[in-house]
């Protein structure tokens, strides 16, 4: 089982952005708490932050062939990309949505997702259990498609 993780604008500065709102972990330490869960539910991760919504959008079109399936905070751009939603839609890989924050809790531009409709579903507002949680929801649903086909 081979999961892609996607990571969108500005979580490259986790650990010192806004940390009242998300929390004081690094990228770098999500990902690793990441890595040690997909070692123990047994499935391989691939991990890219992007500040860019075309380099975003080039991953995913590239998963379809090397991936089993994708967990993406696909952070501000969530709010605003139709680009990201139709390249995820057009690919068809089963995908999860998180947030650190509970964007259905701040601003009103926050409170819609152009992704969460076309995902299996969105987690939101736990930090980095919104991730964890995220792969064990994705790993899950995973298993039970491959199981019933
Ligand atoms: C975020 C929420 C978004 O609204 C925001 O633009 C982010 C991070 C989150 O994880 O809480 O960059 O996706």
């Amino acid at each position: 089982m081979r999961i892609l993780v996607l990571h969108g604008p500005n979580l490259n500065l986790l650990g010192k952005r806004e940390p009242v709102i998300y929390g004081t972990l690094t990228l770098e330490e999500i990902n690793s708490q990441l890595s040690v869960l997909a070692s123990e539910i047994g499935c391989a991760l691939v991990i890219l932050q992007s500040n860019s919504e075309g380099s975003l959008i080039d991953a995913i079109q590239a998963s379809s062939a090397n991936f089993d399936g994708i967990l993406i905070n696909p952070a501000a751009y969530t709010h605003t990309s139709i680009a990201i939603r139709d390249a995820l839609s057009a690919v068809g890989l089963p995908f999860v949505e998180v947030h650190l924050s509970n964007i259905h809790a701040r601003e009103v531009f926050r409170q819609k997702s152009f992704t969460a409709p076309i995902a299996i579903g969105q987690i939101c507002g736990f930090g980095v259990q919104s991730y964890l949680l995220g792969l064990r929801a994705l790993y899950s649903a995973l298993v039970k498609s491959k199981y019933v086909e």
